[in-house]
C-alpha cells in the first residue's frame, strides 16, 4: 500500500466540514473589511524567499523544499505567502491600481520541519495582507480583524492576543547590540542553534523553545525599553486604538517572530490547548519588504492563521455533521428510474440534496441506505406507484408514510420550511 508522505495529510469529509466552516466564516468577515482574493502559485524562484524572508532564518536555512526544475531553474515551494504576495504586488504594479491593497489568500505552505501534533510539512494558512498605508489605527484594525475572526469561529475563549513592537531600522540595531552583550555572558548555556544565532540573528534566541535558552531569555533586556521615541509613540497609539476596537490583548515583549521582514508591530494569537504548537495565527508589519524585493516604497502589514490549528480548536468546541439528503429515491425497476431521474435532477438543480439508487437493490436494502444517510424523506416508486402516478413518501424520523403525486411540485412543496 502506498501511504501519504510523512508530514502531508489528507482531510477527510467529516473533517472538511470544519475547514469549510472556518473558511466561510473568515471570508464573510474579510469581504466586509474590503479584502480581495489574490491567488499565488506554489512554486517561486528560490531567491524570492532568500531575499524576502531572510537567509539566516530557520525557514530559509533548513526548512524549504527547493529543487532545480528540468530547465535548471532553482525554485522553492512557498514556505509562506507574504513574500509571494509582495512579489505579485510588485510584478503587476498593483500600487498604481490599489493605493490601499487589501488581499487575502488561502492555501497550502510547505516547510520541512519535524512533524508532530499541530506541525506538518504541508500546512494551510489563511493569509491577510495590506499594502500601502501605515497608521496606528490601521494596525489596530488588522489585529482587531484577527480577534473578530476568532470570535466568529468561536475560539475566542481559548486564545490570547499577544502584541509587541520590535523597533525600526533606527532603534533595533542598538537593541541588538545590547541583547548580544547580554546573551554572550551566558553563551555556554545556549543550545547549539542559539549559539549560531548569536552572531547572525540574536533576536531569534528569545523565541527558542529549549528550556535553558528560555531561562536565559527571561531576564534579557526587553526591546520595548529600547524603542526610539517614534516607535514608542506609535506602539502606544496602536495599544490605545485596540481599546477603541475593543480587542482584549496583552503585551508580550518576548515576541520576535521568525521571519526577517518584520518591523514595528508584531502579534500572535496563542493558545495553551494544542501542546507545544501554541501559535494559531501570527503576523506583523513589514514596511521594507516591497522595496527590498525591488518594488516601490510601500508599507505593509498582515497575518496568517494556521488552519490545522484553528480547526483543532473549533473541533473541541463545536460538533458539525455532514449534510444529509432531503430526499432519497428508493426505486424499483428501470421504468421508475427513468421517471424519477428528471425529478431528482430538478430538485438537485434547485439546491436540494437528493440521492437516488442506481443499482438494482431490494426495497429493504434501499431503505437501510436511506436510514444510514439520515435522509429526511425516502421516496418509494415501483411499478404500482408508476401506474397510479404517485410516489410513497416516508418520513424517516416520524416513521410515517403518505402518498404524493409523482410531480416535481409535490416534492418542492415538501421542502418548504425545511429544505437546505
Ligand atoms: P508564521 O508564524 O511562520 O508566519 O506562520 C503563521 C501561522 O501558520 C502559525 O502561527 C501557525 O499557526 C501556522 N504554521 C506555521 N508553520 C506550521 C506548520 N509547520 N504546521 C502547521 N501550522 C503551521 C507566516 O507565515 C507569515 N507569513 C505571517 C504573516 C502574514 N505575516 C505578515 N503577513
Amino acid at each position: 500500500m502506498i501511504k501519504a508522505v510523512r508530514g502531508f495529510k489528507d482531510v477527510l469529509p467529516e473533517e472538511s466540514i470544519y475547514w469549510q466552516f472556518l473558511e466561510e466564516k473568515t471570508k464573510n468577515l474579510l469581504k466586509a473589511f474590503g479584502f480581495r482574493e489574490l491567488r499565488i502559485p506554489v512554486l517561486e524562484k528560490l531567491e524570492l524567499f532568500d531575499r524576502g524572508i531572510g537567509s539566516t532564518t530557520d525557514i530559509v536555512e533548513k526548512e524549504m523544499y527547493t529543487f532545480k526544475d528540468k530547465g535548471g531553474e532553482l525554485v522553492a515551494m512557498r514556505p509562506e505567502a507574504t513574500a509571494s504576495i509582495a512579489r505579485a504586488y510588485i510584478e503587476h504594479a498593483l500600487h498604481l491600481k490599489d493605493p490601499l491593497g487589501k488581499y487575502f489568500f488561502i492555501g497550502p505552505m510547505f516547510r520541512y520541519e519535524r512533524p508532530q501534533a499541530g506541525r506538518l510539512r504541508q500546512f494551510n494558512q489563511i493569509n491577510i495582507e495590506v499594502f500601502g498605508a501605515k497608521s496606528p489605527s490601521l494596525d489596530a484594525e488588522i489585529i482587531a480583524l484577527l480577534h473578530y475572526i476568532s470570535c466568529d469561529i468561536g475560539i475566542e475563549d481559548g486564545v490570547t492576543l499577544e502584541i509587541n513592537h520590535i523597533g525600526c531600522k533606527k532603534c533595533r540595531p542598538l537593541y541588538r547590540e545590547i541583547l548580544m552583550n547580554y546573551l554572550n555572558l551566558s553563551k555556554e548555556n545556549l543550545c547549539d542553534d542559539c549559539k549560531r544565532r548569536l552572531e547572525r540573528n540574536p533576536l531569534r534566541i528569545l523565541d527558542c523553545k529549549k528550556q535553558n535558552c528560555k531561562n536565559i531569555s527571561l531576564n534579557a533586556p526587553k526591546i520595548i525599553d529600547y524603542l526610539c521615541e517614534e516607535c514608542k509613540t506609535y506602539f502606544d497609539a496602536v495599544v490605545d486604538y485596540l481599546g477603541v476596537y475593543k480587542v482584549p490583548h496583552i503585551i508580550n515583549p518576548m515576541i520576535v517572530r521568525g521571519l526577517d521582514y518584520y518591523t514595528g508591530i508584531v502579534f500572535e494569537l496563542i493558545t495553551t490547548e494544542l501542546g507545544a504548537q501554541g501559535a494559531v495565527a501570527a503576523g506583523g508589519r513589514y514596511d521594507h519588504l516591497v522595496e527590498e524585493l525591488g518594488g516601490p516604497r510601500v508599507a505593509g502589514i498582515g497575518f496568517a492563521i494556521g488552519e490545522e490549528r484553528a480547526v483543532e480548536m473549533i473541533k473541541k468546541r463545536k460538533k458539525l455533521d455532514l449534510p444529509s439528503p432531503f430526499f432519497f429515491f428508493a426505486l424499483l425497476g428501470e421504468e421508475a428510474k427513468r421517471r424519477c431521474i428528471p425529478i431528482a435532477t430538478d430538485l438537485r438543480k434547485s439546491g436540494i440534496y437528493t440521492e437516488l439508487e442506481h443499482e438494482e437493490k431490494s426495497l429493504k436494502s434501499q431503505m437501510r441506505k436511506a436510514n444510514k444517510l439520515k435522509a429526511k424523506y425516502a421516496v418509494i416508486v415501483g411499478e404500482d406507484e408508476l401506474r397510479r402516478g404517485i410516489a410513497i413518501v416516508r418520513d424517516m424520523k416520524e416513521k410515517k408514510q403518505f402518498e404524493v403525486s409523482l410531480k416535481l411540485e409535490s416534492f418542492l412543496s415538501l421542502c418548504q420550511g425545511g429544505a437546505e
